[in-house]
C-alpha cells in the first residue's frame, strides 16, 4: 500500500463522478462497495489490508499471536461443547490475510486434527496470501490431510454451507451501510451525487411507511432533525446466512466495533464511521476514494432484528472468559526459563504481556464488543 497521505480526488474518485453523471447518484452502500471493492480500483484491490507493518489498520489478530490462541482454546471449549466431533469446522468470513489462522494453528488446539478451518476472502491478493503463507487449499472438497488443521480458502461459500461455528473479526463493519438522517418530517436518505468535478452528498426522503423509516422509528424514537444513523442491510443479510450455516447446532460468534442506533445518533457520523490508510485516520469518506479504508460501528439492535444475540460482553471479557490471563502467565513463566536462551519461544512468551495489554485495553481494542448467536436447544419452547 502506499504509504502517501491520501488525496483529496482519485482516479477511481473521476471513474465514479463519470458513473453519477451517466446513471444518476449512488445510494450510499454502493459508494462504499466501490470504494472499498471496486475490482480495479477499491481499496482491497489495489492492496489495502490489516497489518502491524505492510497493513493499513491494526486488527487483533495482527497484534500479535496471543489473540488467536485465546480463540484455539475457546475452539477447544466450543468442540468439546458439541461432544467432540470427528470434523469440527470453522468458517472464519473476512479472513483479511489469514493471521488469526495461522495463530490458532500454532497454538496446537486439542481439537487440531480434527479442524477444518475455512478462510472466505472476497480479495483476490488476499486468498492468494492464505495459498502462499499457510498452504491453504481452495478447494472446499479437498480431503483433509491425516493430521494438522485443515485449512481451506474461497471466495464465498453456498447458503447451506454446513458450519459448527462461523467467527468474523472485524468484517461487518466493513460490510457497505447506507445512511439514514432524520429531518423534520421523517427520515431521508444520503446519495452521492456530482457537483463540478467532485463528489457530493444528496439527501433523498424515504417514505413515512417505508420498512427502514418504521424500523428507524422504532430505533430512535427521540432523534432530531439532522442526527445521522447507518442502515445495515447487508450485514442483516449476513447474519441470515450465518445462522443458516450454523443451523441449530453451531454459533456465530462476531468481534467488532458495535453501539446501538440511538447511541450512534447521538455521537454523529465523524464517530461511528471511519476512514483508514497507512495507519492514520483517512479524509473524509467522499475523498481519497479507493485509497482508504471506509469503516462502520456495527448496530446491534439492527442485528438483534434478525436473532438478539445470546451474549454481548466486551473483547476484554471474552478474552478473559477463554484464559488470557493464564496464557500471560504461561508467557511470563517461559520467559524466565527460556531467557537465557533468547530463542523465538522465549520472543514470543515475553510479547504477550504487551499483546494482553493491547488487546483487553478499553481504550482500544478490548472495548470491541464480542456477540454470540449459541446453539438453538430444541428443547427450549422459545426454539424455531
Ligand atoms: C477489516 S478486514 C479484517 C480482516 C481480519 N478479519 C482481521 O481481523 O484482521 C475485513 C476483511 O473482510 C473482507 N470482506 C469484506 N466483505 C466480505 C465478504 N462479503 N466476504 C468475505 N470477505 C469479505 C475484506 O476484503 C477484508 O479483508
Amino acid at each position: 500500500m502506499d504509504s502517501a497521505s491520501p488525496s483529496a480526488s482519485t482516479p477511481l474518485t473521476d471513474e465514479l463522478v463519470e458513473r453519477v453523471r451517466l446513471d444518476g447518484p449512488l445510494r450510499f452502500d454502493a459508494f462504499m462497495e466501490a470504494v472499498l471493492y471496486d475490482p480495479r480500483r477499491g481499496f482491497y484491490a489495489t492492496g489495502g489490508r490489516a497489518g502491524a507493518r505492510a497493513g493499513d489498520f491494526l486488527t487483533s489478530p495482527e497484534v500479535g499471536p496471543l489473540f488467536g490462541a485465546v480463540v484455539a482454546r475457546a475452539i477447544d471449549h466450543w468442540w468439546v461443547e458439541a461432544g467432540s466431533p470427528e470434523r469440527f469446522t470453522v468458517v472464519e468470513p473476512g479472513a483479511g490475510p489469514g493471521t488469526l489462522a495461522a495463530a490458532v494453528r500454532l497454538a496446537s488446539p486439542v481439537c487440531t486434527d480434527r479442524l477444518q478451518w475455512v478462510l472466505v476472502e472476497r480479495t483476490a491478493a488476499q486468498r492468494a496470501r492464505h495459498v502462499e503463507r499457510l498452504g491453504a487449499s481452495s478447494d472446499p472438497d479437498s480431503h483433509r490431510p491425516t493430521s494438522g488443521v485443515h485449512l481451506v480458502s474461497v471466495a464465498s461459500l453456498p447458503d447451506a454451507f454446513p458450519a459448527d461455528v462461523v467467527l468474523a473479526n472485524e468484517l461487518l463493519d466493513n460490510l457497505p451501510v447506507r445512511v439514514a438522517q432524520r429531518t423534520t418530517t421523517g427520515w431521508s436518505e444520503v446519495w452521492v451525487g456530482v457537483e463540478g468535478s467532485g463528489l457530493v452528498e444528496e439527501l433523498q426522503p424515504l417514505p413515512t411507511n417505508d420498512p427502514d423509516s418504521l424500523m428507524l422509528d422504532r430505533l430512535v424514537p427521540d432523534a432530531s432533525a439532522g442526527q445521522r444513523v447507518p442502515l445495515q442491510h447487508e450485514a442483516r443479510s449476513w447474519l441470515r446466512w450465518a445462522l443458516g450455516a450454523v443451523g441449530n447446532r453451531g454459533r456465530v460468534v462476531v468481534l467488532d466495533y458495535a453501539d446501538t442506533t440511538a447511541s450512534m445518533a447521538r455521537r454523529g457520523p465523524e464517530a461511528w464511521m471511519r476512514t483508514y490508510a497507512s495507519h492514520g485516520r483517512g479524509a473524509g469518506p467522499l475523498e481519497a476514494c479507493g485509497t482508504q479504508d471506509l469503516t462502520c460501528d456495527v448496530a446491534i439492535d439492527q442485528l438483534a432484528e434478525v436473532r438478539p444475540p445470546d451474549a454481548e460482553v466486551t473483547q476484554a471479557e471474552f478474552l478473559g472468559s477463554h484464559g488470557i490471563d493464564e496464557l500471560v502467565e504461561q508467557g511470563r513463566q517461559m520467559w524466565v526459563e527460556r531467557a537465557h536462551i533468547g530463542d523465538l519461544a522465549a520472543v514470543r512468551a515475553r510479547s504477550r504481556v504487551r499483546e494482553a495489554e493491547a488487546l483487553v485495553d478499553l481504550a482500544g481494542l478490548g472495548a470491541h464488543r464480542a456477540l454470540e448467536w449459541w446453539p438453538v436447544d430444541p428443547a427450549d419452547p422459545g426454539a424455531d
